[in-house]
């Protein structure tokens, strides 16, 4: 009997944290929020809010089942407490909070009925699972991803400092060039812009250093492999006859990396950038 109800109750409090729907919803996050997060605090307060609920939520569960009610209530009464003050923090999500349900899930507690406690948890529950269907995601993408928009790179071709985009962009043009050339069977301009390619993607590297201390993050992507196919074009570009297969066969290898370093970093840097706008 005492380990259906854990499961029971175990069961439904996981399940505020998923809400089904047809659509993921990506709503834009609210101003308010940004006090709650770098740079404005480093104290991560919002998310703080969220663990302590959390951990009250489960705090009930757990005394109820060594059947402890005088310590579930305690935690009935926190989280109530921790969810009023929660729902003062960001004015526009307001709506989002049922201080009554939190009040209720006490009551039930006091009532010593475990019925009441079910429904009572679930019905809280769901004012959970609502704003997290909501805003979770966003939330995550925009205040726990720091921004390429602040990042520089240095264009060794044209000396000067530009944001990742542009970079990304004059790189790959060189990139680009390079096979235009060498199907028009232009040998030295597809040398010129090659080569050009090359410094780009070597000095790519530097960024990493802006946001990563750890070495093994850098070398995860842009390590040896990396700098082994850079330098495989180079030899390639420096034949005296180019041999456009061998040359393809690198910038293919070079490409792997793009696309290891896009997974990783593009996809969030995209959608935080259309949140912003
Ligand atoms: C940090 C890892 C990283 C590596 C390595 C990397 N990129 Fe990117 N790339 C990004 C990020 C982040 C963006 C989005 C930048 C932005 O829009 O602010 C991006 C954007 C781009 C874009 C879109 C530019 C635009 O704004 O239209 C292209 C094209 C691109 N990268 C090509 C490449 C190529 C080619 C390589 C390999 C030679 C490469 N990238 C290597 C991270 C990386
Ligand atoms: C008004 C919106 C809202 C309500 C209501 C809400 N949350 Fe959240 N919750 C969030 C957002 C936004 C995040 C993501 C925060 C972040 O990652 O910085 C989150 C994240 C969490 C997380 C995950 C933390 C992690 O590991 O990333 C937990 C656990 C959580 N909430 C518990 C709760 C509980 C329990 C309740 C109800 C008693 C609740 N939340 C009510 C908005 C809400
Ligand atoms: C704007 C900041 C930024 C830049 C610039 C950046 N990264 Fe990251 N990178 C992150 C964040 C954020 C994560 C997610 C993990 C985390 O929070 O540390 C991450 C994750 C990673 C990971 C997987 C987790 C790990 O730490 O091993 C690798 C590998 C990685 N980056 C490599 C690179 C490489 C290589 C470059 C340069 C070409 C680069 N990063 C440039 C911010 C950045």
């Amino acid at each position: 009997m005492r380990k259906g109800l854990f499961i029971i109750l175990a069961g439904l409090l996981a399940g505020y944290l998923s809400f089904a729907s047809e659509n993921i919803v990506l709503k834009k996050t609210p101003k308010s929020l940004d006090n709650y997060y770098p740079p404005k605090s480093k104290k991560w307060e919002f998310l703080s809010k969220m663990y302590n609920m959390s951990t009250y939520f489960y705090g009930i569960n757990l005394n109820i089942n060594n059947e402890d009610w005088d310590n579930a209530l305690k935690w009935a009464k926190k989280l109530k407490e921790e969810y009023v003050s929660t729902s003062k923090m960001v004015p526009e999500w307001k709506e989002y909070f049922k201080p009554e349900l939190a009040e209720r899930l006490v009551k039930a507690v006091e009532s010593k009925n475990v019925d009441n406690v079910l429904q009572a948890s679930r019905k809280l529950g769901q004012t959970c699972a609502k704003c997290h269907a909501d805003n979770e995601i966003t939330v995550k993408l925009v205040y726990h991803f720091p921004s390429f928009e602040n990042i520089k790179i240095e264009d060794p071709i044209e000396f000067m400092e530009m944001e990742t985009g542009k970079y990304m962009k004059k790189m790959t043009n060189s990139m680009k060039a390079l096979k235009i050339y060498l199907m028009q069977g232009d040998a030295d301009n597809a040398r010129q812009s090659g080569e050009e390619f090359v410094e780009r993607a070597r000095a790519l590297k530097g960024m990493c250093s802006k946001c990563h201390t750890s070495k093994t993050s850098i070398e995860a992507i842009t390590g040896k492999e990396y700098l082994n196919s850079l330098e495989n074009l180079t030899q390639a570009l420096s034949a005296d006859k180019l041999d456009n297969e061998k040359i393809f066969k690198a910038l293919g290898s070079v490409g792997m990396t793009c696309a290891k370093c896009h997974n990783v970093h593009l996809i969030p840097a995209m959608v935080q950038e259309r949140l912003k706008k």
